[in-house]
């Protein structure tokens, strides 16, 4: 761990933008919803999420889904596989998927994917943050925390070969 770690957007800002995308959330999802975190990025971001959702009165349940794509390099492995249980009980459920960071695309389509082949009745996606000029298959995200440009980033729960998930704000490595 000789990284060095540059501060992108800090505690409060981090703070502040989860606040503003749980009120999106809020006004664009109606009644009883589920998220869906992909394991281990979203970790944070979701525990964040769900309180500052629930300061709006809302009340979400939440599930966790296992994926891996990158390995212990800075490049995606070009393949996402399901890396433990499919979700259950989201049949005829509203849910919105989130995850840390949309780079290819390929994570979050196939994850849509698979929700809307166990039944989800509608899916909305969330990403902590978005890097558009990566993407290699079409996607769009509903919710976005921060775009950010072609650069590697850490911290709040997102990952360098499995370090720097603790940090409590967005850093980019050098
Ligand atoms: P995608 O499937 O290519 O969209 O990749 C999404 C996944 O790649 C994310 O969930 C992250 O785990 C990983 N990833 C992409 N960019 C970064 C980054 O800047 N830092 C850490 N992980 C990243
Ligand atoms: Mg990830």
């Amino acid at each position: 761990m000789t990284e060095k770690i540059e501060t992108l957007h800090d505690q409060a800002a981090v703070a502040a933008r989860v606040a503003a995308l749980a009120g999106e959330i809020d006004r664009a999802i109606p009644g009883d919803f589920t998220i869906v975190g992909i394991l281990k990025g979203s970790f944070i971001f979701v525990a964040d999420l769900v309180r500052a959702l629930d300061a709006l009165g809302r009340r979400p349940r939440v599930d966790f889904i296992r994926l891996s794509s990158y390995g212990a390099a800075k490049e995606s492995a070009g393949e996402v596989r399901l890396a433990g249980a499919a979700p259950a009980g989201i049949a005829a459920r509203k849910v919105l998927l989130v995850d840390d960071i949309v780079d290819t695309g390929r994570t979050l389509v196939y994850a849509r994917d698979l929700l809307q082949a166990q039944g989800a009745q509608d899916v909305w996606t969330c990403a902590l943050a978005d890097k558009p000029s990566r993407r290699e298959v079409a996607f769009t995200a509903d919710f976005v925390g921060f775009e950010v440009p072609d650069i590697f980033i850490v911290g709040y729960g997102i990952d360098f070969d499995e370090n720097y998930r603790h940090l409590p704000y967005i850093g980019k490595v050098d």
